[in-house]
């Protein structure tokens, strides 16, 4: 979790279906969703930012609420999934196989 930098979009590729999702580290809580803007479909993780409102996309600025997955600005209209995140002496899992949102 420490190799995480605090409030920025990390993305990775996660399971055997190579799930892209992006991890936002907020002190001591973790958050993922999946790292495909449902705006347009490009990654979080390639160049987005966390503000007050959740994760920012870098193509048109729409924001993602971290726990809801929930759009807070245009243009996007729809949420993007959001994964329950378990945290172990340190290491981060995430389940993929199900959203939580
Ligand atoms: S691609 Fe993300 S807001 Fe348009």
């Amino acid at each position: 979790m420490t190799d995480l930098d605090d409030r920025k979009p990390s993305g990775f590729d996660v399971g055997d279906e190579h799930t892209p999702i992006v991890l936002v580290r907020d002190g001591d809580t973790v958050h993922a969703l999946r790292d495909v803007c449902s705006h347009a479909e490009v990654a979080f993780s390639d160049g987005g930012e966390v503000g007050r409102d959740g994760v920012e996309c870098w193509l048109h600025g729409s924001c993602f609420d971290l726990r809801t997955g929930r759009p807070s600005s245009p243009p996007a209209t729809e949420p993007v999934d959001v994964f329950a995140v378990e945290l172990r002496a340190g290491d981060v899992y995430v389940d993929v196989t199900t959203a939580v949102n």
